[in-house]
């Protein structure tokens, strides 16, 4: 089968990287997670106290620092594999600052685009994929879900790793990163041209894959 780029974006909580992985696995195509690049950014921030909107401090230290992002959800920093600590809501938030501004998003763009050149296929998620990143993928999504179905999933996904969830807090954190991934003046989140949108409010994660997989397939024939 031809290895084919699948670009998938869509807003928080949605579903992208389960989904995304499960696709990169069935299609034998390497899968990366665009946004654990911003969330290792905005963790940066927090452990060094750089200001979120000063931009060059940020981008002396990304200059100085060795960042890799590797398929299947890992990102080291200075060769050490710090994905796990990215899961937090403050670093959740950080990241969603420090996507706002010009240079940190070119910085990570670049590095996004030398990743993909360098594989003969890939499944790469995140808010810009098929607008910017890979502008000329061969397959575009974008995955939609209502706000009170992202919040309702991740309180059942919190909740089944035993920790303790407000929801009102939640459902607020979701709105707070949409607007601000929405909003933003530097290529903020949209629908590509060409992208086929997938509402999955109603869906399980296995309709929304066999609705892609079929997808795809019939491009990489
Ligand atoms: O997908 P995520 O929630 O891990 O992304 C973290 C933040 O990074 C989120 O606020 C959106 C931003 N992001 C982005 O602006 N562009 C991407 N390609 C990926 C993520």
């Amino acid at each position: 089968m031809k290895k084919i780029n699948i670009a998938i974006d869509g807003p928080s909580g949605v579903g992208k990287s389960t989904i995304a992985k499960i696709i990169a696995n069935q299609l034998d195509l390497i899968f990366v997670n665009t946004g654990l690049m911003y969330r290792c950014i905005g963790y940066i921030c927090l452990k060094n106290k750089i200001k979120f909107d000063d931009e060059k401090s940020i981008l002396d230290y990304l200059n100085k620092a060795k960042i890799e992002l590797l398929p299947n959800e890992i990102i080291k920093l200075n060769n050490e594999d710090i994905t796990k600590n990215l899961w937090t809501d403050e670093v959740s938030l950080a990241a969603s600052q420090v996507a706002k501004l010009k240079l940190i998003r070119e910085f990570c763009v670049h590095h996004q685009q030398e990743i993909a050149k360098n594989q003969p296929g890939i499944v790469m998620e995140g808010r810009d994929i098929g607008s910017v990143v890979l502008k000329d993928a061969d397959l575009k999504f974008f995955l939609t879900a209502s706000v009170e179905t992202r919040a309702a999933r991740r309180i059942k996904q919190l909740s089944l790793k035993g920790q303790k969830v407000n929801e009102e807090e939640i459902l607020n954190n979701i709105i707070e990163r949409d607007k601000r991934d929405s909003e933003r003046e530097h290529t903020p989140l949209i629908k590509p041209e060409n992208a086929i949108e997938i509402d999955t409010s109603f869906l399980t994660i296995e309709e929304v894959v066999d609705k892609m997989i079929k997808l795809a397939k019939e491009k990489m024939k």
